[in-house]
């Protein structure tokens, strides 16, 4: 038995799920609990369904898929497995930023289901259940990396009932709109060693894969990342009367602020970043000098105390700039997630199978977050990489050729396979 990937098949799916949220640009819009979520939800339904895959959606919408009838996750409090018995996890996302592209996430939940099609097609004898789970909001419109978040602990209700996504909605009026109870997504989390090993195929999303000449990434570790908002504060006023040297505009702090990220992440380390990807000024007409301005900042660094400090001198940064032309500023963290360094078993298990099959590999770290990084803190936890199309992400250009998906979708079949024998 050759026991490989169906690559027509994934291909397939690939395609077919990429219409959920597509758009005029070539992307895809999928926003956890959209229309177009909802859309894919109902298909990996279908498709789970075909397979003869049980499915089970817990509280905070993480989606997970069982080869047998047993009970998984947590949308009640229940807890998976255990023991001799834990199951082998494989999975990503299905949500993706607002005009991203087709494979970030989808790669990694469709090959998933194609693993377990493939186990269950070629009744391929297994020691332990192989779930694939789909992660809910791992694009962070609620939280980053929501759903995992929610396995690794529970969310209080009012932290849950605080937040918001990029559009001002209440994630509990999200849930609420999906039909499910908000109180359930205070009970997600599952315990550690629950878990048999978590292992995630992803495509690289940025330019050294392809720079090396490299077919398979084999993830050593994954960025820290911080979240946070800055509000600069100035004086609504007219456009028209009101003389340039009169004004307080919280806007030209903020692009003060704005243009000082490089240096301010260089004064960190070589591989710190710092990002400004929203902007909005209000009350936003043309004709008026704003009051306030919100910057939605992402920040990130291999090394949490640098990761720390890089937002301090973001915040100090921001404070000057607010000095300089007269507007209060205030900070408001939204998250930090710590850097994590990737089991080594898992890094040599992955290694060694791409070898095996043939292909090129080299290790190297994520600068991308995952779901794998909080799942790295309650199982061994195993990444794939395959090749970004001139590193393109986050955009609709984001492109990766179907050879490097099936090499991917193969590579991950005979971890899998490895991990559910052991
Ligand atoms: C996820 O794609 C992230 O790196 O923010
Ligand atoms: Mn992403
Ligand atoms: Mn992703």
């Amino acid at each position: 038995m050759s026991l490989t990937v169906r690559i027509d098949r994934l291909r397939r799916d690939l395609e077919q799920v990429s219409r959920f949220g597509a758009t005029a640009a070539g992307g895809v819009s999928r926003t956890s609990f959209s229309a177009a979520d909802r859309q894919v939800r109902e298909w990996l339904a279908g498709a789970a369904a075909q397979a003869g895959l049980t499915i089970r959606t817990d509280g905070i919408g993480n989606v997970f898929l069982r080869v047998d009838g047993g009970e998984v996750g947590g949308r009640d409090g229940g807890e998976v497995g255990g023991g001799d018995g834990a199951p082998v996890w494989t999975g990503s996302h299905l949500d993706s930023v607002p005009d991203g592209g087709a494979l970030d996430g989808a790669l990694g939940s469709l090959a998933a289901l194609e693993v377990a099609r493939r186990l269950v097609e070629e009744r391929v004898p297994v020691r332990r259940p192989v779930e694939v789970v789909v992660f809910a909001d791992e694009e962070g419109s609620y939280h980053h990396l929501c759903g995992s978040t929610g396995l690794v602990r529970n969310y209080s209700a009012d932290e849950l009932s605080g937040l918001r996504g990029r559009d001002g909605d209440r994630l509990v009026d999200a849930l609420a709109g999906m039909g499910w109870d908000p109180a359930a997504a205070t009970r997600t989390a599952v315990r550690p060693g629950a878990v048999h090993a978590f292992v995630e195929l992803h495509i690289e999303q940025g330019p050294i894969l392809e720079a090396r000449n490299a077919q398979i990434g084999v993830v050593t570790g994954i960025v820290g990342l911080g979240g946070g908002e800055l509000v600069f504060t100035g004086r609504q006023d007219h456009a028209g009367t009101t003389p340039m040297r009169l004004r307080q505009d919280p806007l030209r702090g903020a692009a003060e602020l704005v243009t000082r990220l490089p240096e301010l992440a260089a004064s960190v380390s070589q591989a710190a970043v710092a990002t400004c990807g929203i902007v909005s000024v209000q009350p936003g007409a043309g004709n008026v000098v704003p009051e306030t301005c919100r910057l939605q900042l992402d920040f990130r660094d291999p090394d949490r105390d640098r990761l720390l400090a890089l937002e301090q001198a973001i915040v100090a940064a921001a404070e000057q700039a607010a000095g300089r032309h007269q507007l209060r500023v205030s900070y408001h963290r939204d998250s930090i997630t710590d850097p994590v360094a990737l089991d080594p078993r898992m890094q040599d298990l992955v290694e060694s199978t791409a070898t095996r099959l043939g292909l090129r590999t080299l290790r190297m770290p994520s600068g991308a977050g995952h779901d794998a990084q909080n799942l790295a803190t309650l199982a061994p936890t195993g990444m794939i990489f395959v090749p970004s199309v001139a590193g393109r992400s986050h955009s609709p250009a984001e492109l990766t050729t179907w050879d490097d998906v099936e090499n991917g979708g193969n590579v991950l079949l005979a971890v899998v396979h490895a991990l559910a024998t052991e």
